[in-house]
C-alpha cells in the first residue's frame, strides 16, 4: 500500500513537472506554403546573347526553361522538410496521402511549376507510402490543381492574367530610366562590357540604350539567370575561363538590382504583381471552424518577391546573396492559436535548399546531399510586427488593407488597361476547396503500412 501510493505520488509529481516544463503549446490550425520552382535551364535566346555559353548550355540535359535534375532534387527537399515538420515532428498532416480535406496543392501552369509540384509530392509522400496494389514501390500520386490560361490572377497576373498590358507599359518606362542610369554610372557599364566581351556579344550596344531593340534589363536578366542556373546545377559559370569570378559577382549584383528595380519600382507594381495572392492567403488563414488545412502553392519567383514586399518582410538568408531567394525558396505561413489567446497569430518562415550540389553524388545516385538533407529555414517577421511577441493575423490584415488603400487592388490597377476577355475572372480551385464539405472517407488501414512507412523515412534514392 505504502509503496503503491509512493508510486502514485511520483506519477503525479512527474505529471506536474511535465506540465510545468511543457506549457500547452499553441495549436497549429492552418499552413499556407508558397514555393518558387526549382532550378531550370536558361531561356531560349541565351546563345544569341551569349554565344560562349554554348559548352555550359550543352551540359544541361533539358530544353530551354525546363526543370533540371537539381531543380527536381530541390523540390524533393522542400517535400522532405514539409514531411519532417508536419508528419514526423507534429501530426498536423496524416502521414500518408488521404483525401480528407486537409491537403491542397495548386500550381501555376508553367511546365516547370507542375513538374516542381510533382517532385515536391514525391518528397512529401515518398515511395513506400502509397496504397498497395499499384506499382511495387508503392508511389503516391497526388492531385495537382492548376489555373485557367489567360485568367490566372492568383499566381501570374502579369504573365497570364489581367495585368500584362499595364506591366508591359510600366517596365518599358522603368527600363528607360535604368538605361539612363547606366550612362550616369560608368562602373556599371564597364562590368556589362566585360561580361559582354566574355560572352562574345555586346550587351550595351545591342540594348535599346545602344540603339538596338532589346530592353537592357531584359538582356541582363536572361544572361544572369543563365549564370545562376549553371552555378545552381554545379557547373562553372566562367564561360570556359573567359569570365573572372570577381566580375561575375559584380554582374550578379547589378542584375539583381536591375530586376528588383525593374519589377518592383513602385508600390503599384508590388500590388498588381501580387495579384490575388495576398487576399487568398488571408482568406486561407482565416478559419471559422477548427479544421486543419495545409495549402501548397507553386509559382514563379516574381510572386514570392512581390508578396514579401507586399507584407513588408525583410529577406535575409544566411550564406545567400543579399535579398536573394534561391531557386525552390519557399515561404511558409502558420496560423497558431495558443490557449487563452483571444486571437490567432502568424509565424512565417522562409526555407531555402541546401547549397551543396554534389554533382558526383547525383550522377551515381548515391548520397546526393539535396535528397539527404532538409535545407535551411529562418523565421521572418513583417516590419509591422517587429516589436511584438506575436504577430497577430489582425495586424497582417491591417497591412493588407492599408497597402490596398494606398495603391488600389490589382483589379483597379490593371482593369483599365486590360482587354475585354482578360477581365473575365474565373474561380480558382482554392476557392472551391475552401468551401465546407462533408468528408466521407475512411483512412486506409493497411497492416503492411507501418513497415512501409519506416522504410519510407529512410528511403532517399535507390
Ligand atoms: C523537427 O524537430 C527537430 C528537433 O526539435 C528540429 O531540429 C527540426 O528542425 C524540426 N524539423 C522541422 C522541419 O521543423
Amino acid at each position: 500500500m505504502v509503496a503503491l501510493s509512493m508510486t502514485g505520488c511520483i506519477l503525479v509529481a512527474c505529471l506536474l513537472c511535465l506540465l510545468a516544463s511543457h506549457p500547452t503549446h499553441g495549436e497549429l490550425k492552418r499552413v499556407v506554403v508558397l514555393s518558387r520552382h526549382g532550378n531550370r535551364v536558361a531561356n531560349e535566346p541565351i546563345l544569341d546573347i551569349c554565344p560562349n555559353y554554348a559548352s555550359t548550355r550543352n551540359r544541361f540535359k533539358g530544353a530551354a526553361g525546363e526543370l533540371t535534375p537539381v531543380g527536381l532534387c530541390e523540390m524533393y527537399q522542400v517535400g522532405k522538410w514539409t514531411r519532417e515538420r508536419y508528419m514526423v515532428n507534429t501530426t498536423f498532416l496524416p502521414d500518408h496521402y488521404v483525401d480528407d480535406g486537409t491537403f491542397f496543392l495548386q500550381s501555376e501552369s508553367a511546365d516547370r511549376n507542375l513538374m516542381s509540384a510533382t517532385a515536391f509530392g514525391q518528397g512529401l509522400f515518398p515511395d513506400g507510402t502509397g496504397p498497395p496494389g499499384y506499382l511495387p514501390d508503392r508511389p503516391q500520386i497526388i492531385p495537382i490543381q492548376t489555373t485557367t490560361p489567360g485568367h490566372d490572377n492568383l499566381f501570374n497576373s502579369v504573365g497570364d492574367g489581367m495585368c500584362g498590358t499595364r506591366f508591359g507599359a510600366d517596365i518599358a518606362h522603368t527600363a528607360a530610366s535604368i538605361e539612363n542610369h547606366l550612362q550616369a554610372e560608368p562602373a556599371f557599364e564597364s562590368v556589362l562590357n566585360e561580361v559582354g566581351q566574355a560572352c562574345g556579344y555586346d550587351l550595351v550596344a545591342n540594348s535599346r540604350a545602344g540603339e538596338g531593340t532589346k530592353l537592357l534589363p531584359d538582356l541582363v536578366k536572361t544572361l544572369d539567370d543563365a549564370f545562376l542556373f549553371a552555378e545552381d546545377e554545379g557547373y562553372p559559370a566562367d564561360l570556359d575561363g573567359r569570365l573572372e569570378q570577381s566580375v561575375l559577382e559584380k554582374y550578379h549584383t547589378i542584375a539583381f538590382d536591375y530586376l528588383m528595380g525593374w519589377f518592383f519600382e513602385t508600390p503599384a507594381q508590388i500590388s498588381y504583381i501580387s495579384g490575388q495572392f495576398p487576399g487568398k492567403l488571408l482568406a486561407a488563414l482565416q478559419t471559422e471552424d477548427d479544421s486543419k488545412k495545409f495549402m501548397y502553392f507553386l509559382a514563379h519567383r516574381e510572386l514570392l518577391y512581390a508578396v514579401l514586399k507586399f507584407f513588408d518582410y525583410p529577406i535575409a538568408l544566411t550564406g545567400v546573396r543579399k535579398g536573394y531567394l534561391p531557386t525552390a525558396s519557399t515561404i511558409v505561413w502558420e496560423l497558431h492559436k495558443d490557449e487563452g489567446d483571444t486571437e490567432p497569430h502568424i509565424k512565417t518562415f522562409i526555407w531555402w535548399p541546401t547549397q551543396e550540389r554534389g554533382e558526383k553524388e547525383r550522377s551515381t545516385g548515391k548520397d546526393n546531399p539535396l535528397l539527404m538533407q532538409t535545407g535551411h529555414d529562418v523565421e521572418a517577421t513583417p516590419n509591422a510586427c517587429k516589436d511584438m511577441t506575436k504577430c497577430h493575423l489582425s495586424t497582417i490584415l491591417e497591412v493588407f488593407k492599408s497597402r490596398l488603400a494606398k495603391t488600389g487592388s490589382y483589379k483597379e490597377l490593371c482593369a483599365p488597361h486590360a482587354a475585354v476577355n482578360e477581365l473575365v475572372e474565373k474561380p480558382s480551385p482554392i476557392d472551391l476547396w475552401l468551401q465546407p464539405r462533408e468528408v466521407s472517407h475512411k483512412l486506409f488501414i493497411d497492416e503492411d503500412y507501418a513497415l512501409h512507412k519506416q522504410a519510407a523515412e529512410q528511403i532517399i534514392y535507390n
